[in-house]
């Protein structure tokens, strides 16, 4: 897929000057099988495939992947991560920690839900602080959806978990809407912070951090997936993609 952004070999980080290195832990959709291929189960991507997969949606530079994953070495961890530049730094610093069992993948993730992966693989699913994307018109822009959340159920496996955190009260809200009007397929539950996170927050991302210092405050809900069979298959037509080098401008924070 062509990004438009630097190849690895002339990405620089210029904060501390020196060059970015993706190794085997930055996934493109080249890497991963064609869609033709039909759903994709992103365990076999690690050295012990049968450990509980865990996804996280918009990894931004991967803060959460690298605390969680290096406390949870018993799970397997996918970011996905739609802005090259974040990608790349996110997969360098995989690499640098040398977490085998997480990989990041640069893709559009509401369109890898509804075409490309497969059923009850995933244990749990992570979004924190998504794009709220404010204007009535970009709502559609936003992650969770009536439509994604089906396929989050359809992904996830018995019991998995939708985990959501937010600074946005109207995001918020839009949330809890889509709760009640999803409860067929989840159980709203309170939302327990991960172990990696220090006491106090919620979960310990970059934005987290950024916020409490600007005094935001959070909500935040786990999503339990019923024992309901899955209203939801897995979409037969290619995803259209996008270009991630001309994905839509980043919403004012
Ligand atoms: C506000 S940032 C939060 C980053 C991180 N979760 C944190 O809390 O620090 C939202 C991230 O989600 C990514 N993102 C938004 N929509 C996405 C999508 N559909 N697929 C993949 N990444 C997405 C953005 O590029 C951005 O890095």
């Amino acid at each position: 897929m062509k990004t438009g952004h630097p190849t690895t070999s002339d990405a620089m980080d210029p904060a501390r000057g020196r060059r970015l290195d993706i190794g085997h832990f930055g996934l493109r959709d080249a890497d991963i099988p064609p869609h033709d291929a039909g759903a994709w189960d992103p365990r076999g991507l690690f050295p012990s495939p049968s450990h509980p997969l865990e996804i996280e949606i918009g990894s931004g530079k991967g803060t959460f992947l690298c605390q969680q994953a290096t406390i949870q070495t018993d799970r397997n961890f996918l970011g996905i991560e739609w802005t090259a530049d974040f990608w790349r730094s996110a997969a360098d610093r995989l690499r640098r920690n040398k977490l085998e069992h997480v990989r990041i993948l640069l893709t559009d993730a509401s369109e890898l839900f509804r075409h490309r992966l497969a059923d009850g693989i995933a244990q749990v699913v992570h979004i924190y602080f998504s794009d709220p994307w404010p204007k009535g018109r970009h709502h559609k822009r936003r992650v969770v959806q009536d439509d994604t959340l089906t396929h989050f159920h359809r992904v996830l496996a018995p019991g998995g978990e939708l985990r959501l955190v937010t600074d946005h009260a109207e995001l918020w809200q839009w949330y809890e809407r889509h709760a009640t009007a999803n409860a067929a397929l989840f159980e709203r539950h309170p939302f327990v912070p991960p172990p990696s996170a220090r006491p106090g927050e919620f979960v310990g991302t970059n934005y987290e951090r950024k916020f409490t210092r600007e005094g935001r405050t959070f909500n935040a809900m786990t999503l339990v997936r019923r024992q309901v069979a899955p209203v939801q298959r897995l979409h037969s037509s290619p995803p259209i993609w996008k270009s991630f080098s001309r994905h839509p401008d980043p919403p004012p924070i």
